[in-house]
C-alpha cells in the first residue's frame, strides 16, 4: 500500500477512536456541567421584570405567560377576549406571578394597542420584556383566493399587530429604564412560497 493511503487510513482510524473514545462519553457530562453551572449564570433573572404578551389569550402566547410567571414575571395580559385572559392571569398567579393584569385589545387597532401599552406602562412604570405574539394562520393557493379582503384582515394582525405595539412601547415614558427586549413570533420558513401558496408565514417575513 503506498504511503499516502496509509497515513489516510491512519488518521481516519484516529479520528475514529478521539470521537469514541473521547468525544462520546465526555460529550453529555460536559453538556449537562454547562447546564448546571454556566447557562444560570447567563440566564436573565426574571424577578419583578415586567412582561407585556399579545395574543396572550390562548396557545403559544397563554404558555409563554406561565413560564413568565414560573420565573416570578409580572403580567401584561393583551388580546381581544376579556373572559379568556382573566383565567389566563389567574392561572399566571397560582403559578408565581406578582401580578398579573388583563389589558383587553385589537393589536390592528392603533387607539386600542396605545391604551394598552401606556395602561401597562403606567401601571408598572416599565416594560422590560414586549412579546409580541399575536397572529392568524391561513393558507391557500393564489388561484383559490375569491376575497381578497381575508388578507387585509391577516396582514393587519401578523404584520401591523406586531409593529403597532413595538413602535408604542418605544414612545411610551418609562421612567429610567432605557431598553425594552423584544420578542416576535414569526414562523420558521416564512421565506419560502410554495406551490403559489400564499400564507400568513410569507407575511410575517415581511
Ligand atoms: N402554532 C404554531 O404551530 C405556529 C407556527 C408558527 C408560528 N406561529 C405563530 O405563533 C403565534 C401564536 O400562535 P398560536 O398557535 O398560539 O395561535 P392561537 O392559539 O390562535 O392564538 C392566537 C392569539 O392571538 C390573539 N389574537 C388574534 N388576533 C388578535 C388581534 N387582532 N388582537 C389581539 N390579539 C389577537 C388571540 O387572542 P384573541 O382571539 O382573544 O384576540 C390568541 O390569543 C402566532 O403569531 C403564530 O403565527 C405559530
Amino acid at each position: 500500500m503506498e504511503l499516502h493511503l496509509l497515513l489516510h487510513s491512519a488518521l481516519m482510524h484516529a479520528m475514529a477512536a478521539l470521537v469514541v473514545l473521547v468525544y462520546i462519553p465526555l460529550s453529555a457530562p460536559v453538556k449537562l456541567l454547562v447546564r448546571a453551572f454556566v447557562k444560570p449564570l447567563t440566564k436573565e433573572d426574571l424577578r419583578g421584570k415586567v412582561v407585556l404578551i399579545t395574543g396572550a389569550s390562548s396557545g403559544i402566547g397563554e404558555e409563554l405567560a406561565y413560564q413568565y410567571a414560573k420565573e416570578d414575571a409580572c403580567l401584561a395580559l393583551v388580546a381581544r377576549r376579556k373572559q379568556a385572559l382573566k383565567s389566563v392571569a389567574a392561572a399566571a398567579l397560582e403559578r408565581g406571578a406578582p401580578d398579573a393584569l388583563v389589558f383587553p385589545a385589537d393589536v390592528t387597532d392603533p387607539e386600542q394597542s396605545r391604551s394598552a401599552v401606556e395602561a401597562a406602562v403606567a401601571h408598572y412604570g416599565k416594560l422590560n420584556h414586549l412579546v409580541a405574539n399575536a397572529g392568524l394562520w391561513s393558507s391557500c393557493a393564489f388561484d383559490q383566493v375569491t376575497n381578497i379582503s381575508a388578507f387585509t384582515k391577516l396582514m393587519d394582525v401578523n404584520f401591523w399587530g406586531l409593529c403597532l405595539p413595538n413602535l408604542l412601547c418605544s414612545a411610551a415614558p418609562q421612567g429610567q429604564q432605557r431598553e425594552t427586549h423584544r420578542v416576535f413570533l414569526s414562523s420558521g420558513d416564512g421565506g419560502h412560497v410554495e406551490d403559489g401558496l400564499l400564507q400568513c408565514k410569507q407575511i410575517k417575513e415581511t
